[in-house]
């Protein structure tokens, strides 16, 4: 009788620490650019520095690279965007790994699309 209770008792925690365990799936979903999506430099990277207001701090007299439309390209790569390799590149690292200013998860995947599909002036 004590060996079924103890039994009982170990599946009974068993349990419970499964079913907490479950419960704690992230609520965000990674988000995913589809494979043959051509990402385009001036449609998709460049509003990203708009929306996070980046040129108020990375601008000709400020922060280096400077993110103004006219200079955001030539700053960038090769200085800050490896082509080709988005993990080596500072702007990629900076905003995903560091948390620097917090941009959304499409954001950061269009970057990375961008950077790895060759960071080109398109
Ligand atoms: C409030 C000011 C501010 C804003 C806004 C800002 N940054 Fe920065 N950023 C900095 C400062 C200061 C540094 C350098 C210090 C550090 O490493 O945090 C930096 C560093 C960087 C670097 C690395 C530079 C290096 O020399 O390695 C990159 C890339 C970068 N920022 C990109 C961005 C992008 C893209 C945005 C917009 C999404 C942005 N920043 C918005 C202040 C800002």
């Amino acid at each position: 009788m004590k060996k079924l209770l103890k039994i009982v008792l170990v599946s009974s925690i068993t349990l419970l620490f499964f079913s907490c365990y479950y419960d704690e799936f992230p609520e965000e979903v990674a988000v995913v650019i589809p494979e043959n999506q051509v990402v385009s430099f001036a449609d998709d990277i460049a509003p990203i520095f708009v929306t996070y207001n980046c040129t108020e701090c990375h601008n000709a007299t400020g922060q280096s690279p400077n993110l103004t439309a006219s200079s955001q390209y030539t700053s960038l790569v090769p200085s800050y965007v490896i082509a080709g390799n988005s993990n080596s590149s500072d702007l990629y690292t900076m905003l995903a790994i560091n948390d620097h200013r917090n941009v959304d998860a499409e954001s950061l995947a269009l970057i990375k699309k961008w950077i790895d599909d060759g960071a080109e002036n398109n």
